[in-house]
């Protein structure tokens, strides 16, 4: 099962990530985590002290081989254990945290490798570990356009309930059509009330979005953050946290 989570800066995709990894985890699977973003931060929320600093996912992993039809494909070096052992950190709740790497070259901002290595190995996690893998992309639609997400069985895309969040939203459903991902589905996060839900319920049923889950604004998300700490530890009981793990069982229902 291979899962990412995208939508516009701030919405709470690295919240929502780390927290459903936890909760995928603790059901007893492992669990992959890859923290997409150039400024990582998703380690905070897994639970991981310190401040590890693995070697970031790079090109250097890939090899390059000829397909049957002629054409030069890559694929890992490695078996992907291998990789997880020398770049993973491991997180509580059987989750493992990979990094993508920042971009290669200062100045040309190009990461062509480092997304062809992400999509290798989310792609050997669940095909040789079966490992269900969660990628917490970047804001912008950088990986999509990579095709990194070619490589993900359903997107989940986050919302808050204002018009440019949901508007992105849309935007990602279409390139996802475009990309042929199978299924793209949406995380409201931060509704305050009645007036924020129906706001986002008729956008979604306007634009054939899917409204998978509703997340309601939690204070205990701004404690968490202020003190550099998981939710799931700071306060597992959190309406926040229940309904990330709401949709990790319907996740695993779904795999099963
Ligand atoms: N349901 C919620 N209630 C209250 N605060 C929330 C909620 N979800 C997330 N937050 C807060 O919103 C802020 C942004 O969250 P987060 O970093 O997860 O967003 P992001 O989409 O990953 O951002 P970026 O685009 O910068 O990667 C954080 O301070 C987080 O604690
Ligand atoms: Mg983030």
């Amino acid at each position: 099962m291979k899962i990412a989570i995208s939508g516009k800066g701030g919405v709470g995709k690295t919240t929502i990530a780390g927290t459903l990894c936890r909760t995928l985890g603790r059901s007893g699977r492992e669990v992959l985590a890859i923290d997409g973003d150039p400024n990582p931060n998703l380690a905070v929320v897994l639970g991981i002290e310190g401040n590890p600093a693995p070697p970031p996912l790079s090109g250097k992993l890939l090899e390059r081989y000829e397909g049957e039809d002629g054409k030069t494909r890559v694929r890992l070096e490695d078996p992907v254990e291998e990789v997880f052992r020398t770049h993973g950190i491991a997180a509580p709740d059987n989750v493992t945290l990979l990094l993508l790497g920042k971009p290669e070259h200062a100045g040309t901002g190009c990461m062509c490798s480092s997304h062809a290595v992400v999509r290798e190995v989310v792609h050997a996690a669940v095909a040789e570990t079966n490992r269900i893998t969660v990628l917490d992309m970047e804001a912008s639609l950088e990986h999509m356009k990579r095709g990194t997400a070619k490589y993900v069985d359903v997107l989940y895309v986050v919302v808050e309930p204002y018009y440019r969040s949901l508007e992105a939203a849309a935007r990602i459903q279409e390139l996802a059509r475009e990309l042929e991902i199978e299924r793209v589905a949406v995380i409201a996060n931060k509704v305050r009330g009645d007036e924020d839900r129906e706001a986002i319920e008729q956008f979604c049923a306007k634009r054939g979005l899917d409204l998978r889950v509703l997340i309601p604004y939690d204070e205990t998300l701004a404690e968490a953050e202020r003190e550099g700490r998981s939710i799931v530890e700071l306060n597992g009981a959190s309406v926040a946290v229940q309904r990330i793990a709401e949709l990790g069982k319907e996740i695993l229902a779904s795999a099963a």
